[in-house]
């Protein structure tokens, strides 16, 4: 048996109907609404979903990302995506999404994700972080969809913890308005558990992710000067900007720089996937890190992007960026035992895909914006 179903979509405000094929109906795991589906780490989940016959619908309000990256996801997998275009503050759309599908999941990537923004405007990112989440939470309970996959990340873990951060350890004492904005809807999202046993949640604190779909075809694409050290390096490495500043060569590390835990965006979402079949099958809330356990510094993640673009990454020693913490890697062992979540992908191939990602799409998707 086929599946189609009539969905309304809505495109700079018009309104257009059309006819979906899913696939074969029996094929179809289950339905699952992505929010920030268009954003980076969301399209990649999304490949990962389709390409594991999940129905996908998104929603995204393309803030901080292009309709594009949707396109290219239907491409990479020959896949459709039901989406929507809308804010997750707005209840309207909400509703609308859940009246004309049947939802058995949601995976909220959709939230703004700037540190340094978040200390400039720490109202904006409380009422589109904590409000989005609340507004989606009530609009999930309404309609009796209480399936929920959340993107959280290391920095609510407390400032002072030495690395491997585990899920045990203290959060909550964090340095930027964005972390407090993750460590607040973490605690909603505790206490809605408490208050409906009904719920499911997977509370996932990602670490550093980087990399990019092996196709070249999605990637990271941050608006005007990256922040993020992967993005700089690439963009340095094509000429874009002349040299990196790498924040200070001043910490108590093996070479002074800051190390971080790199994971690969296609193992992050993978890890997605894997909290979803945890909690379609069994109620509970779980915090887990995705990380890959191991840490790399400034300078030997440079090393190892040299070795891949085969030229010199031109960088100078600058001040200590502040609110940066010399070590940060995860303890991976829970993500290993209770979801069998492993990292395929190393160093080398964050870089590869990473440069291939960029030399294809040297202004990232700027046309299609
Ligand atoms: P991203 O900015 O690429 O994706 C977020 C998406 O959400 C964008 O497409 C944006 O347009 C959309 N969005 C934002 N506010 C919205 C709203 N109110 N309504 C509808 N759509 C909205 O970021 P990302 O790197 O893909 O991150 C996804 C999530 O993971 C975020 O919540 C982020 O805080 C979290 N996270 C990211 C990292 C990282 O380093 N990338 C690390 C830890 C946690
Ligand atoms: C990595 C390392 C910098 C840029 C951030 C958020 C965190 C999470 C992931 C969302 C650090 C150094 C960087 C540059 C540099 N995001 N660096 N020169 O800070 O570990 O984590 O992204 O939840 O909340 O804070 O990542 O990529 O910015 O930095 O030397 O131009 O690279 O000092 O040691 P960070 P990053």
């Amino acid at each position: 048996m086929f599946c189609f179903s009539y969905v309304t979509f809505e495109t700079d405000s018009i309104y257009v109907n059309k006819l979906i094929y899913y696939g074969e109906s029996s094929d179809i795991l289950a339905t699952i609404l992505v929010t920030g589906g268009g954003g980076y780490i969301g399209s990649h989940t999304c490949v990962e979903l389709l390409n594991s016959n999940h129905c996908v619908i998104s929603v995204d309000n393309y803030c901080n990302s292009s309709k594009e990256s949707l396109n290219r996801v239907e491409m990479i997998t020959g896949k459709k995506i039901i989406s929507y275009c809308g804010d997750i503050r707005n209840p309207d759309i909400l509703r609308k999404i859940f009246r004309e599908n049947k939802i058995d999941a949601v995976i909220h990537f959709a939230g703004l994700k700037s540190v340094k923004e978040s200390v400039l405007n720490p109202l904006e990112y409380y009422d589109n972080n904590v409000c989005g989440t609340i507004n989606l939470c009530e609009i999930m309970k309404e309609f009796l969809v209480k399936n929920l996959v959340f993107s959280s990340s290391a920095t609510v873990y407390n400032s002072d913890l030495t690395s491997p951060f585990n899920e045990e350890m203290p959060v909550g004492k964090v340095s930027s308005p964005y972390g407090r904005t993750k460590y607040v809807i973490e605690e909603i999202l505790r206490d809605l558990k408490n208050s409906d046993i009904e719920w499911s949640i997977s509370i996932l604190r990602y670490f550093n992710p980087v990399g990019a779909h092996e196709s070249g075809l999605i990637g990271e694409d941050p608006l005007g000067i990256p922040n993020n050290l992967m993005p700089f390096v690439s963009k340095v490495a094509l000429g874009i900007f002349p040299y990196l500043t790498v924040f200070s060569k001043d910490y108590n590390t093996r070479d002074g720089t800051c190390i971080r835990d790199y994971i690969h965006v296609m193992d992050l979402a993978r890890g997605h996937l894997l909290a979803l079949e945890k909690i379609l099958s069994e109620n509970g809330i779980e915090v887990y890190n995705l990380g890959s356990g191991m840490g790399y510094s400034v300078l030997e993640f440079i090393d190892a992007f040299e070795k891949i673009c085969e030229s010199k990454i031109n960088y100078k020693i600058g001040e200590k960026r502040q609110g940066d913490l010399p070590i940060v890697y995860a303890d991976t062992t829970k993500a290993r035992e209770e979801l069998g979540f492993k990292v395929i992908y190393d160093i080398k191939k964050m870089c590869v895909d990473t440069l291939n990602w960029q030399r294809k799409n040297p202004s990232g998707y700027s046309n299609t914006r």
